[in-house]
């Protein structure tokens, strides 16, 4: 195993909910959902750097370290540690291996874990989520190099459940309609590309929070019901006519983010008139707006640097695919 050293590395994509139906919550602290994710092109990338100087034993972690390269605005606090959902899912592959195989000799060369971070943080467009759909299929491909069958598709969807309720969906990509905690996914028809603008207030939201808040509302006012009901979604997405999905987008999740986030109100406002529709995008407080083509993107773009100037912004198209191999130093 020894020999020179060698990088497996993925890249998934960050997505934004066209419908968030958000229903009863569960005894084991998620809600039913009923929602359509769409993958966005603007991606996560984990690269698993080995070093084949190191071996670890054939048990416990493999990882030897983390670290994030921001493409967006830092967290506060540090988050390269064993708690990181791309650190957790090699974990999890390699902990499926040596289910898989005990007794072999699954003494490993450490890693050290590579993140690129073009999806904004805590922002609601999965972006923690897509570093553990890369990192997954990252460490797939660096233990599959060591003689053993890689994992199949199956049980890396099994592993992805056990990290989130939105990894499954940036493993798989495209367009999904996700039910239970949102992470048993069918794929939708869906025709066309759409084109979003991204804008995060330059701030987080911890999505807990923002389902938490959603039940104390409908527990003091029984109009924010849960809407379940995907028909017109699925019926625009067929139409491959951007003002046709404009008019169907929904979420359930957008009144709590907007009370936790007041200066959503603003920002919806505004690029509801720049776009064809904004939305939050999830549990927030990334903004999702629709627009027509590249141009109206570009002018979507320019409205918000104006209006908005401290506020991060990207423009990107969905649907894209799940996460991928990117050609690494193997
Ligand atoms: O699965 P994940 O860790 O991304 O979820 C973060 C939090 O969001 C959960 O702990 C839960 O509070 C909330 N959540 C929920 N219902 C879902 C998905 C997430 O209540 N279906």
């Amino acid at each position: 195993m020894k020999g020179r050293p060698r990088e497996f590395s993925a890249s998934a994509p960050g997505k934004v909910n066209l419908h968030l139906g958000v229903g009863e919550a569960r005894r084991d602290g998620y809600h039913e959902l009923v929602t359509v994710f769409q993958a966005v092109q603007r991606r996560e990338t984990v690269r698993l750097l080995v070093d084949p100087a190191l071996e670890t034993s054939a048990e416990g972690t493999v990882v030897q370290g983390m670290s994030t390269f921001f493409g967006v605005a830092e967290p506060e606090e540090d988050i390269d540690g064993p708690a990181n959902l791309a650190w957790r899912a090699v974990d999890a592959v390699v902990a499926e291996y040596r289910r898989r195989y005990p007794g072999a000799a699954l003494a490993l060369p450490r890693v050290k874990v590579v993140v690129e971070k073009d999806v904004f943080v805590a922002g609601g467009m999965a972006g923690g989520s897509a570093d553990a759909a890369a990192a997954l299929v990252a460490a797939n491909d660096y233990l599959g190099s060591y003689g053993r069958a890689p994992l199949e598709e199956d049980a890396l969807v099994r592993l992805a459940r056990s990290l989130g309720a939105d990894v499954p969906f940036c493993l798989v990509g495209g367009t999904a309609l996700g039910t239970g905690r949102g992470d048993e996914l069918v794929e939708m028809l869906a025709r066309g590309q759409y084109h979003w603008v991204f804008v995060n207030p330059r701030v987080g939201l911890p999505t807990g929070e923002a389902f938490s808040l959603l039940d104390d509302l409908r527990h003091d006012n029984p109009a924010f019901l849960p809407r379940l009901d995907t028909s017109a979604l699925s019926r625009a997405l067929l139409s491959a006519d951007p003002e046709q999905l404009a008019r169907a987008l929904h979420n359930d999740l957008e009144p709590a983010a907007v009370r936790m986030r007041p200066q959503l109100a603003a920002l919806l406002r505004r690029t509801g008139e720049l776009g064809l529709r904004a939305i939050v995008s999830g549990s927030g407080p990334t903004v999702a707006v629709l627009c027509r083509d590249d141009n109206h993107t570009a002018e979507v773009l320019s409205g918000v640097r104006d209006g908005f100037p401290g506020y991060e912004a990207f423009a990107t198209t969905g649907p894209a695919p799940g996460a991928q191999l990117l050609a690494g130093t193997t």
